[in-house]
């Protein structure tokens, strides 16, 4: 079956997906043919969201039987079940049982598609070209992952399932209107997820827009390696490949240093469990880690950005990213909202890892750019791979 990528140029004769508009409208009359690329990919009915849009649930499988699932709303990764060391199976990331878990006030950003700017903006404000703009403020003083009731997480995206030789996936794609959040330009966003038979997922970002705005996105899913629901993930043990990190104001805005993480507990070039210096930062902000990580690939290639294993089941995640930065997220907030089969999420029992450009860039001179402008192509890769024993 053809790459859904491969689809929308061939029939657009359009060169790559610069032609935003033109594949857009490409997108939604395939949507609506029938028998497009649905043969393997399982398409169900997820429920309804409170406005009455209807939600569809994706569940993707691989020759190794690792099975993910991905929801239109927010383009979410609700499920992903993988091996332990002995072949047991369970769920690793965060989620909710219906649409209405999802849009309850308990859902920190589950597995969401975040955006149009993930992470935070000092004051909600930004100028570009001279103009100011103003979004709403939804974390304190500041504007976090993208607003309030529009935000790309909230947004019920279209999907459509397919197959190519790299495996199973779902390309999401949503056109956010010019002012949308207070955002300037038309964005026309597409997160294509495809899960590998060597145990990958691989998010791809692309987006265009018709006036300059800011953008960074990322995938805000939860994981606790032992199974979704765990009491906690202290216990895991973390690398990043990050020898500096930007320090944060009281209201988690980057001071604008870039500093060494030697001699904190902010280095993690080496191995540290998550727990073993975190009581350190309970009375700073964020209370626990909640922090951009510098990465030190820098260049735009697809680089190993930080690595995860539990030691009792052998699982070991392995992020890689184009992207400079990544926020660690230790589960902070978490308070024990139900999940999942009634399963409660504690404090510290799920740990994220969002790759990203630093918050706030847009604000900060010192930091790599993330303006995007009419004719230029947004595009970043995050691969969360998942495996026993590597
Ligand atoms: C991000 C933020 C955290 C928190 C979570 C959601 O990771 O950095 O401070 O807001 O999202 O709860």
């Amino acid at each position: 079956m053809a790459d859904a990528r491969v689809l929308f140029d061939d029939k657009t004769g359009c060169s790559g997906w610069q032609a935003a508009h033109c594949a857009a409208a490409i997108f939604l009359v395939g949507t609506l043919l029938p028998a497009i690329a649905t043969a393997e990919v399982k398409v169900s009915d997820f429920g309804k969201t409170a406005d009455g849009v209807s939600v569809k649930e994706y569940t993707l499988t691989n020759s190794e039987g690792v099975v993910v699932r991905l929801i239109s709303r927010g383009a979410t990764l609700t499920e992903w079940h993988v091996p332990d060391k002995d072949g047991k199976m369970a769920d690793v990331v965060f989620g909710f049982d219906d649409v209405a878990g999802y849009e309850s006030k308990g859902n920190g950003y589950f597995g969401a598609t975040t955006g149009r700017v993930a992470n935070r903006i000092a004051g909600g404000k930004f100028t570009i070209d001279g103009k100011e703009y103003q979004l709403t403020k939804n974390d304190g003083p500041n504007t976090l992952h993208g607003g309030v009731k529009r935000s790309l997480d909230k947004v019920v995206w279209d999907g459509r399932p397919f197959e190519n030789a790299k495996g199973q996936g779902v390309v999401f794609k949503y056109v956010s209107p010019d002012g949308e959040e207070g955002f300037p330009g038309t964005l026309t966003t597409r997160v294509t997820y495809t899960l590998t038979d060597k145990n990958e997922l691989r998010i791809d970002y692309e987006a265009v827009t018709d006036k300059a705005t800011p953008i960074n996105l990322t995938n805000h899913a939860y994981f606790n390696l032992s199974g979704a629901g765990a009491p906690t993930v202290l216990d895991h043990e973390l690398m990043l490949a990050a020898d500096n990190y930007t320090p944060i104001d009281d209201t988690l805005i980057p001071t604008g240093e870039i500093a060494s993480v030697a001699d904190t507990p902010f280095d993690f070039r080496e191995f540290h469990k998550i727990g073993e210096r975190v009581e350190k930062l309970n009375d700073k902000p964020g209370k626990g880690y909640d922090h951009n990580f510098v990465l030190n690939n820098q260049d735009g290639d697809l680089a190993l950005a930080a690595k995860v294993r539990e030691p009792k089941s052998g699982r070991v995640l392995s992020v890689f990213t184009t992207k400079p930065g990544v926020q660690f997220y230790g589960g902070n907030f978490l308070d024990g909202v139900k999940g999942k089969n009634g399963k409660p999420y504690a404090h510290r029992s799920g740990f994220c890892l969002e790759t990203q450009h630093y918050p706030d860039s847009v604000n900060q001179s010192k930091f790599p750019k993330a303006v995007l402008r009419p004719g230029e192509t947004y595009r970043q890769t995050c691969v969360y791979r998942l495996r026993p024993n590597e």
